[in-house]
């Protein structure tokens, strides 16, 4: 690691099983950057417990998780990978933090609002603060770019603005971090819902691809996908069904969406989906193969996050001793 490459830190939440709308929307963007940046990807355990999980899922899919970093090519040569609560720096800065933050910043989060309309008068405190648990994630690395999909802009938005905060109130103490959106992948489609984004928490298994899925899973899901009654494969925004298809295989094979439209000019719908599922599957299914042989080898996972949670915990520790220090405490030593 040298001391002047800039800092990435993103992450991702072992609240699901992952889809193709994360691995288009960051792990594979991720690959790319592992040269050049000095790079953190946690798995986010502790976010994920803003709703309830199941003890023995939460503990699988976190493994899972940083088996398909891994398995994705992140190279854990190249990157610190770790396990957020294994730095208990995270949940300290996030409180201090949240009383650097107002509640109608965090009233006006979008993924707050429907998020909690789902779950009413249940929804947790934690579902309320979770941005600011993300803000703490990325300041305490002082991360230059944020890599992640479209529907974290308005969390980095957020992000900038306690930063801010804090610097005006304490004198400068963090970088103010960019976001760093994918040109092509940033908002993978819900299949059956075409305007809401590929979640992994939908009740629908149609509506996204799991990034496990089998191939004729994923055969069946394109098969199903919804599309309209035009029976063109154009790029156009009154097509959205069309046009999600057309942007996952676009960054499945590399090629351009105009190249795409005029290979399709003349063939129906049912062409295009047929090569829609053999794209994606020709690209995760070496991802498949691995994260199957990372989750046979435990001891290897255990080795990479123990060793990422050590040099995530001495940078993060650092910058929260800073931070107590502006804020007046006293030094415990
Ligand atoms: P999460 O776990 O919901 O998603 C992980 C990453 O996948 C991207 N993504 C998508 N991209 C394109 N199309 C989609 N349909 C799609 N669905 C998800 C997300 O944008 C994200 O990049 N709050 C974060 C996790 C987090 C984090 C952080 C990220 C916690 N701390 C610090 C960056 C930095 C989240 O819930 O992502």
């Amino acid at each position: 690691m040298s001391e002047d490459k800039k800092v990435i830190f993103s992450g991702i939440q072992p609240s699901g099983n992952l889809t193709i709308g994360n691995y288009f929307g960051a792990i594979k963007n991720w690959v790319k950057l592992q040269d050049k940046y000095d790079c953190y990807y946690c798995v986010v355990d502790l976010h994920a417990i803003t709703v309830r999980q199941e003890p023995k899922d939460i503990r699988r899919r976190t493994l899972e998780v940083l088996a398909t970093y891994i398995a994705s090519g992140v190279d854990p040569e190249k990157n610190t990978l770790f396990i957020q609560s294994h730095v208990s720096a995270h949940a300290e800065a996030g409180w201090l933090l949240n009383c650097n933050t107002y509640i109608g910043e965090l009233n006006r989060m979008t993924q707050f609002k429907d998020k909690s309309q789902r779950y009413g008068e249940s929804v947790s405190a934690g579902l309320l603060t979770y941005p600011v648990l993300m803000a703490a994630d990325i300041l305490l690395y002082n991360a230059d770019l944020v890599p992640v999909g479209n529907d974290q802009k308005q969390h980095l938005e957020l992000t900038r603005d306690i930063a801010n905060r804090f610097n005006n109130t304490y004198s400068p103490t963090f970088k103010i971090p960019d976001p760093y959106i994918p040109k092509e992948g940033a908002r993978i489609m819900d299949l059956q819902n075409p305007s809401k984004k590929m979640s992994k928490s939908s009740d629908n298994p149609n509506s996204y691809i799991l990034i496990m899925d089998t191939p004729d899973i994923i055969r069946k899901k394109i098969n199903r996908a919804v599309t309209d009654s035009l029976g063109v494969v154009k790029y156009s925004d009154d097509q959205p069904g069309v046009k999600n298809l057309m942007n996952i295989l676009s960054v499945a094979t590399g090629r351009n969406v105009n190249d795409i439209e005029k290979e399709y000019e003349k063939l129906g719908y049912a062409e295009f989906k047929k090569d829609v599922a053999e794209a994606i599957i020709r690209e995760i299914e070496p991802v498949q193969n691995k994260v199957k042989d990372l989750l046979n080898n435990k001891e290897y996972l255990e080795s990479i996050y123990k060793n990422g949670a050590e040099k995530a915990n001495y940078v993060a520790r650092k910058m929260l001793s800073k931070m107590q220090r502006k804020i007046g405490f006293v030094a415990s030593r």
